[in-house]
C-alpha cells in the first residue's frame, strides 16, 4: 500500500492550500485527484535534490459528495469548535486540504501554480499560506519547534491507519490551525515567563523539570498517554509564515495522525486544560483563525478510489 509521504526531515518552504469545491465539480475533482501524483512528479523531478512534496487531505462533507457509496473512514468528520472559557478553537470550511514541501519556495509555488489551474472553475482556494522555516528550527515566539516530534518507524506508526479501518489502511488525518500571534504581548514576558508558558529553555532547547514544569505549559498539557501508559503522539509539521507590513506573525500549526482523537485530545486540553481552567499559556499570545480535519487517503486510493482491506 503506496502511502501520501507524510514523514519527512523538516522542509525549508511550505504552503498550504484550503480549497472550496463548486457544487456539480465532484466528477471533475475526483478525476484531478487521480491525477495529483502526476502533477507533483511534473514539477519534482526537474529538481530532485529540493524533495518537494504533496500531501492531499479531504474533508468531510467533500467525502459525502466524492464517494456517497463508499464506507467513511472511520475518523473521518468536520472538525468540532473546541470553547474554552477564554479561546476557542474555531472550526472553518474546507473541503481540500494541500500540503505542499521542499528545500525551496519556488518549487512549492510551481506546483502551487499548476494545481491552481487544473482546479480552476471547479474549486475556490479560500486560505494560502507560504511558510518559511526560521533560524534553528523556531517558530515566530522564538522557540524551537519540532524538536519532541516521532522519528522513523514511530513516526510512521503514529500516523498510518493500518488494520483498525483496513478499507483505508496507509491512510491518515491531518488537522490544521493557522494561528496569529500577539507579538508585543509575547515580547513583554520576561525569557523566563515564556520559557514557563512552553516548558523548555529558549535559548538550548532543554525541557524543564517535571517538577519545574506549569500545569498549564504547553508540552505540559500535550503529552498524553493511553490506558497503558503509552505516550500517544502525533507528527507535527508547523511552520512561521507572516507579513511584516500587515503586522501579522503566525504559526500554522499541522498535525498528522492515524487517529484525529489524538489530536483532538491535545486542543481539548489546550483549549480548556487539564484539569479544566489550566488552559495552554501560549494561547493568550496564540490565536487560531482556522481549524479543520482532513482524511489523507493512500496514494493507491488517491490513484483509483476503490477501497481495499
Ligand atoms: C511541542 C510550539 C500548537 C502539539 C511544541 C514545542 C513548541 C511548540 C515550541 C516544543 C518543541 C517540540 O517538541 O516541538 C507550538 C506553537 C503552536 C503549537 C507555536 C501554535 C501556535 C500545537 C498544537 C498541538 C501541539 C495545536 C496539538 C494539537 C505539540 C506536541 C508537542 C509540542 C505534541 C511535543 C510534546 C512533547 O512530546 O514534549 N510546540 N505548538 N502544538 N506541541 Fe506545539
Amino acid at each position: 500500500m503506496a502511502t501520501q509521504k507524510l514523514v519527512a526531515p523538516p522542509a525549508r518552504a511550505a504552503m498550504f492550500l484550503t480549497l472550496t469545491v463548486n457544487d456539480g465539480s465532484e466528477e471533475a475533482v475526483r478525476d484531478l485527484l487521480t491525477g495529483m501524483s502526476g502533477f507533483t512528479r511534473s514539477v519534482a523531478f526537474r529538481e530532485p535534490d529540493e524533495h518537494l512534496l504533496c500531501v492531499v487531505g479531504i474533508g468531510s462533507q467533500l467525502w459525502d459528495r466524492l464517494f456517497p457509496n463508499l464506507p467513511k473512514p472511520r475518523g473521518l468528520h468536520p472538525f468540532e469548535e473546541i470553547k474554552g472559557d477564554k479561546h476557542t478553537a474555531v472550526s472553518t470550511p474546507g473541503d481540500l486540504l494541500i500540503h505542499l514541501r521542499s528545500g525551496r519556495l519556488d518549487m512549492c509555488f510551481e506546483l502551487a501554480r499548476l494545481l491552481g489551474k487544473k482546479f480552476e472553475g471547479h474549486a475556490e482556494i479560500i486560505d494560502e499560506v507560504h511558510g518559511f522555516k526560521f533560524f534553528d528550527e523556531r517558530d515566530l515566539l522564538g522557540f524551537v519547534d519540532g524538536t519532541e516530534n516521532p522519528e522513523g518507524d514511530r513516526a510512521e506508526d503514529a500516523v498510518t491507519i493500518g488494520e483498525e479501518d483496513a478499507a483505508y489502511a496507509g491512510g491518515s488525518y491531518v488537522i490544521v490551525q493557522k494561528y496569529l500571534h500577539d507579538m508585543a504581548g509575547w515580547d513583554a514576558l520576561s525569557v523566563e515567563e515564556q520559557e514557563d508558558a512552553i516548558g523548555r529553555s529558549k535559548l538550548d532547547d532543554v525541557e524543564m523539570d517535571d517538577d519545574a514544569k506549569p500545569a498549564n505549559a504547553h508540552i505540559k498539557l500535550n503529552v498524553i498517554h493511553d490506558a497503558e501508559g503509552k505516550q500517544l503522539q502525533i507528527m507535527r509539521d508547523n511552520m512561521p509564515f507572516g507579513s511584516v507590513g500587515e503586522r501579522e506573525f503566525g504559526t500554522y500549526f499541522i498535525g498528522y495522525a492515524k487517529d484525529p482523537s489524538v489530536t483532538e485530545h491535545m486542543l481539548r486540553n489546550m483549549f480548556i486544560g487539564d484539569p479544566p481552567g489550566t488552559y495552554d499559556r501560549i494561547l493568550d499570545f496564540s490565536t487560531p483563525k482556522t481549524g479543520a480535519l482532513f482524511f489523507v487517503p493512500s496514494v493507491d486510493f488517491l490513484d483509483d478510489p476503490t477501497p481495499r482491506g
